[in-house]
């Protein structure tokens, strides 16, 4: 039995855990503001807020009910359009229509529960960040323009709510109705001692975000083995010279890390290229390895850090090293109902460099035509190690381990990039154009190597 909060009431249901939110809010709840565009995670207008007891308060996230697993709603707060709604319009409403941010009104549901996401988030309250929170989100009518400019009018408006209690101020100002406030209690009490329970067996479910748009009926017909939010595996941990993502992990868990941003200082922004905000709140980085995907961004960064899976299959426990993961589209070493608990890697030191780069067609939610990462160790201006992964070439994620070899010993020079590329060029075949992923390959290998040492190479390289 699944029990938790949806908007201001308490509700249970039997219905599978597999199965997608949005058909329970609309069908049996019959909350209809919540609409479906694309099922696909890409529109964002399905998107509601989702709180969780975090640190004594309630934290929320956005994500796209069309993907959630109803079952991962349990114990949490679901908030719809119809939450906010009180006797008047609120602040963010009524910015959307006085800037005519809002015309036929099939996105706007979908745009304001982004924009309460923004609100209640930890980010600084600034233009840009309530854009990337929107980010999720489409609309056909408006032109974007004037949605900015609404946001830009409920940034002004948020400069005086504090970066604590922001329930509070928001409730006090209007944008929230008053029985937010009484939220935390209500969810500790059907809350108490209760943990997300992993078993041996059944279909595993993490954020849903590849399942239910790949298989929704595997989802809803299978026994539901529920990982996401399993608090032992949603940590960052180091244990000797290792660190260690467990699976449960959240796109978003790994942008906001401090520790993995003190380590990448460039992997908030690597992060931000992946998918949108509500669907990094729900994608996790078991599911995007166990998927199997030829272009998954967080599978090309971990095998370039020569990373190792620790996996659990009816208590029995293995690694295997995630290069060799990988068997062919979309097929992977594991059992399917082998868990994938941790990813480690040698916590890098002063002298690793790390660099992830993505082409695709657009410059936010799109996936990868071409991804890579490469890390090197340097040394007194040598390569001493070196590893070079890509995505998008074939059926499966490519180590170029030829063309990483060769870097070993080198300098960071226009020559050690021409031979490492033409090394490169002999250990791909890509599957489709050809030519133009070819060219990509060389630009990037070209990118990640100017990242590393920018006063060595030079553009010239590249003719
Ligand atoms: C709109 C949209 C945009 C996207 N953009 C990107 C993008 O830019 N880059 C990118 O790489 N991907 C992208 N994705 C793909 C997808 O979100 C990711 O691959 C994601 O990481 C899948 O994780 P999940 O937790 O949602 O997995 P789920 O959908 O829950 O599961 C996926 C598969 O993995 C298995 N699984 C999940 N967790 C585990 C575990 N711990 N152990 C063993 N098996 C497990 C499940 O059984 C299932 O077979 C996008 C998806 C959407 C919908
Ligand atoms: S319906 Fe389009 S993101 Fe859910
Ligand atoms: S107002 Fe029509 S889709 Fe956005």
């Amino acid at each position: 039995m699944l029990n938790f909060i949806v908007n201001n009431k308490e509700v249970r249901t039997e219905l599978p855990p597999g199965s997608a939110l949005v058909d329970y809010l609309r069908d049996v709840l019959h909350l209809y503001g919540t609409k479906i565009g694309c099922r696909e995670g890409d529109c964002g207008a399905c998107t509601i807020l989702v709180g969780d007891l975090k640190n004594g308060g309630v934290k929320y996230e956005t994500m796209t009910s069309c993907l959630m697993p109803l079952g991962n709603a349990n114990h949490k707060h679901i908030v719809t359009i119809e939450g906010i709604n009180g006797d008047e319009l609120t602040p963010i409403q009524t910015e959307l229509i006085q800037k005519n941010g809002t015309q036929c009104g099939f996105c706007t549901p979908g745009f304001v529960l982004s924009l309460y996401g923004f609100c209640l988030g930890d980010k600084p309250r600034i233009l840009e960040n309530a854009v990337e929170a929107m980010g999720g989100n489409i609309c056909r009518c408006t032109g974007y323009k004037s949605i900015e400019r609404a946001a830009g009018a409920i940034v002004e408006q948020l400069k005086p709510m504090g970066k604590s209690d922001q329930v509070q101020w928001l409730v006090q100002n209007k944008f929230l109705p008053g029985y937010f406030l009484e939220i935390p209690e209500r969810l500790r009490k059907i809350n108490v001692g209760k943990v997300v329970e992993i078993k041996d067996s059944g279909c595993i479910i993490a954020g849903g975000t590849d399942l239910l748009l790949q298989d929704p009926e595997k989802a809803i017909e299978s026994e539901a083995n529920l990982v996401f939010g399993a608090k032992e595996y949603k940590q960052i941990k180091f244990v000797g010279n290792k660190c260690y993502i467990g699976a449960a992990s959240t796109f978003t868990d790994i942008k906001e890390s401090k520790e993995l941003n003190r380590l990448f200082p460039k992997m908030a922004d690597y992060v931000k290229l992946v998918a949108s905000t509500p669907v990094r709140n729900m994608a996790t980085v078991g599911g995007n390895i166990a998927n199997g995907s030829p272009i998954g961004d967080v599978s090309v960064m971990f095998i370039a850090l020569d990373a190792v899976l620790v996996m659990k299959n009816k208590g029995k426990t293995r690694e295997v090293t995630l290069k060799d993961f990988f068997a062919g589209y979309k097929k992977v070493n594991k059992d399917p109902e082998e868990l994938i608990e941790w990813i480690y890697f040698d916590t890098p030191d002063g002298k690793t460099l790390f660099s992830f780069e993505k082409i695709c067609k657009r410059d936010f939610l799109d996936m990868a035509t071409v991804n890579s990462a490469m890390r090197v160790v340097v040394d007194n201006g040598i390569i001493k190690k070196a590893s070079f992964a890509v995505g998008g070439l074939g059926p499966t994620i490519r180590y170029l381990e030829k063309a990483a070899g060769y870097l070993v010993g080198k300098r960071i020079d226009n020559q050690t990039f021409k031979q490492a590329n033409r090394i490169a060029q002999t250990e791909i075949t890509p599957r489709s154009r050809a030519e133009y992923k070819r060219s990509l390959v060389r630009q990037q290998l070209f990118i990640h190597l100017m990242n590393f040492s920018p006063e060595t190479i030079s553009l010239e390289a590249l003719r």
